[in-house]
């Protein structure tokens, strides 16, 4: 899948079609954060390279829901892919108005949400509701309910906590389908001439191949310890850092059902072939299937 955030709104992924190889090969799109209103955004610098990947901090820059059924859908469902949307609100209430929003407008052509309950760019909810449990389970609950189980719901989750069980017990108390983990790890950087913050927003999310680790752990650590994960009734979503086919299938032997990738796409349009050709040679060459590789680490170190 597409991480959210990182493959446009305009058709972006579209123009790649030509090469053939970058719709072909994913499994869903993942959409950018949608909001009720739209949103203009943080100040500007808002996206910065760093040794080891990007710290952004976007802050949810959309054009609203309105904008987003009326002209952006219908265009990514000429991709041909299942389309999640990535929602995102500043209360509870709002979550439950922008779900039922989409809901009510949707033809057919969403799949599921996935609730950005972990974005670090945003002052009011954001990253607050996603380390705070008892928000999650009902955010999560309140979408439900406004769409009335017609979607699956994908809770995404921060980083940028203890413990990232905690969190995601709340998200499977409050009725998600899966989870999705990890969204950005919070960073900054400073321009040493002018003695300043990057960052117009000062702190952004850090992405790419530097947090590889980190996801890799949480994933690992929410199969481990909660049953609905291990028994994969609720399944993850791996995303942080997946720059090759060797960073996927780690996250599917952690415990990963499906894998989500941001930024190693905005270096190489080719990505999402590479990882999953690579994949499939490396399942025929060991003889397993994906099923058999999903949580195996805990199984080989009983
Ligand atoms: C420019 C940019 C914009 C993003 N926007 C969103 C967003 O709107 N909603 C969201 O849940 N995550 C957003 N993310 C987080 C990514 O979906 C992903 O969780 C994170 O970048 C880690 O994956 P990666 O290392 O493969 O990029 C954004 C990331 C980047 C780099």
């Amino acid at each position: 899948m597409t991480a959210s955030g990182t493959s446009g709104t305009k058709g972006e992924i579209e123009n790649l079609r030509r090469s053939e190889r970058v719709l072909d090969h994913l499994g869903a799109f993942v959409t950018k954060g949608v909001t009720l209103e739209p949103r203009l955004g943080n100040p500007q610098q808002r996206l910065v390279e760093t040794r080891t990947g990007c710290i952004n901090s976007i802050g949810l820059q959309n054009s609203g829901a309105k904008v987003f059924m009326a002209e952006e859908l219908p265009r990514m469902a000429a991709y041909g892919l299942p389309l999640i949307v990535n929602i995102s609100a500043g209360s509870v209430e709002e979550f439950g108005q922008l779900a039922a929003f989409l809901s009510e407008r949707d033809t057919g052509l969403i799949s599921g949400l996935e609730i950005n309950v972990s974005c670090p760019n945003i002052r009011e909810g954001g990253m607050a509701f996603g380390t705070n449990p008892k928000l999650v389970e009902k955010i999560v609950k309140t979408v439900r309910k406004a769409t009335g189980g017609r979607y699956v719901i994908i809770t995404k989750l921060t980083p940028n906590i203890t413990d990232i069980t905690v969190p995601a017990r709340a998200a499977i108390a409050g009725g998600t389908d899966a989870l999705s983990m990890i969204n950005t790890v919070r960073g900054m950087a400073i321009n040493i001439e002018t003695r300043k913050p990057l960052l117009g927003n000062v702190q952004g999310g850090l992405s790419g191949p530097a947090i590889k680790p980190i996801g890799l752990a949480m994933v690992y650590q929410c199969f481990k310890s909660i049953p609905e994960c291990n028994d994969r009734r609720v399944p993850i979503v791996g995303i942080g850092g997946i720059t090759y086919w060797q960073d996927a299938l780690e996250y599917i032997m952690a415990g990963a059902t499906a894998v989500g990738i941001g930024t190693a796409w905005f270096v190489d349009t080719d990505v999402f072939a590479e990882i999953a050709t690579g994949m499939q040679s490396y399942l025929k060459k060991h003889n397993f299937t994906i099923e058999q590789l999903i949580g195996i680490v805990h199984r080989v170190n009983g």
